[in-house]
């Protein structure tokens, strides 16, 4: 401690990776001093690690194809931290092979939307296109703010959107006015961005969180910047040396026409050697591109897209935007003409509520 000096006099981050080196060689005190600044970083910027611990759990488990399990939350990935969630409407959008879910995390009293990343054939061919990618979409009501619509239309001009802002009315009629939550990864972490500006811009919602996991860059400087102020409860968690926070990418001479991202970034970041390496999680500044991030390391590694805090974020199998489903979830769901499908717990929430069954109500 002394040798660091009082924290007032240093950067917070710089404080914060002091310390933790301070812990390294020191061996035994890691956790509690990590927490202690954990705290501090809260007040100041809304990063919570408990929470970005949970939520990654739920951009996992939306990435399942077997919807009978992801429905009812037995799939494999519908366990720990997310036990006992219950999904009010799974969408899966076929045609354009997208897959959300709204439900009601009662450990959290809220509710959480999760967006699938991309189910292509391959990662790598869906990586390589990021890097082409125009601005070529005014984003409506911002003067200035031009988006990629590709990112966009995934959101706003599928069966998504009407399913979640149907979903989020039914879950507050019958819960209350919860918190909203909103996560994804990689092109469901743009994905959930858009969702998260839509529900406060367009609907009534007040308290909504954003927090995305690799997410790639969505826009200009000047819709990075409506965004910030419309949607401040937004972390982007970024991880390591991953490829896709790096794209489309940004060109620091251009600003008025390059992708930007929106703060605020949260780095995952190993630092030590051998077997002292530490994970240390950088809150970084509000520029959204601050420099000393993840921008601060080359952008190669896919492997570094595909796991964060541990939690794998893939499907299954890359092959196909293949559904599973079972005779047993059919009474619950929709089909439109396209083949896209709707299961929605909407008859058995009704049914609870007209039977008048208290201990479900949050
Ligand atoms: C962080 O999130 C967890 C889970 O929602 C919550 O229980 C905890 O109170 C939060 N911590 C702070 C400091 O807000
Ligand atoms: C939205 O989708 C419809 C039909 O799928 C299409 O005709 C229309 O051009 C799309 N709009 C945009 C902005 O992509």
């Amino acid at each position: 401690m002394v040798v660091a000096g009082p924290p007032e006099c240093m950067g917070r981050r710089r404080w914060f990776i002091l310390a933790t080196f301070v812990c390294l060689f020191a061996f035994s005190c890691g956790t509690e001093l990590k927490v202690e600044h954990k705290h501090v970083d809260h007040h100041l910027t809304g990063y919570n690690h408990t929470l970005a611990k949970i939520l990654v759990e739920y951009a996992s488990a939306v990435y399942m194809s077997d919807l009978t399990q992801l429905f009812t939350w037995t799939c494999s990935r519908c366990s720990g931290l997310t036990e006992g969630f219950e999904i009010i409407e799974l969408i899966v959008d076929v045609e354009h092979c997208l897959q959300s879910f709204v439900g009601v995390a009662k450990d959290l009293t809220a509710i959480v939307i999760a967006f699938r990343g991309t189910q292509e054939h391959s990662i790598q061919n869906w990586i390589e296109d990021l890097y082409w990618k125009q601005l070529d979409v005014n984003y409506p009501g911002m003067p200035d703010a031009m988006v990629h619509h590709g990112f966009y239309t995934a959101y706003h001009n599928s069966t998504i959107r009407p399913g979640i802002l149907n979903a989020v009315e039914r879950a507050k009629e019958y819960y209350g006015d919860l918190d909203i939550m909103v996560t994804g990864h990689s092109m469901g972490g743009a994905m959930a961005s858009f969702c998260g500006l839509d529900l406060m811009v367009n609907t009534k919602a007040k308290n909504v969180q954003v927090m995305t996991f690799g997410q790639p860059r969505v826009g200009n400087a000047a819709f990075a910047s409506y965004y910030s102020q419309l949607v401040p409860n937004t972390i982007r968690v970024t991880n390591e040396h991953d490829i896709v926070p790096h794209l489309p990418p940004y060109y620091r001479y251009f600003r008025q026409k390059t992708y930007h991202h929106f703060p605020r970034e949260v780095w995952l970041h190993n630092i030590g050697v051998g077997s002292l390496v530490y994970q240390v999680e950088v809150v970084c500044d509000g520029s959204g591109e601050d420099p000393d991030c993840s921008r601060s390391v080359a952008g190669n590694s896919i492997a570094d897209h595909l796991v964060y805090f541990g939690v794998e974020l893939m499907c299954e199998s890359w092959r196909s935007c293949g559904i599973v489903m079972d005779s047993l979830v059919s009474e619950y769901g929709k089909t439109d003409l396209k083949g896209n499908i709707v299961l929605s717990r909407d008859s058995i929430l009704r049914m609870k509520t007209e039977m008048n069954v208290g201990e479900d109500h949050v």
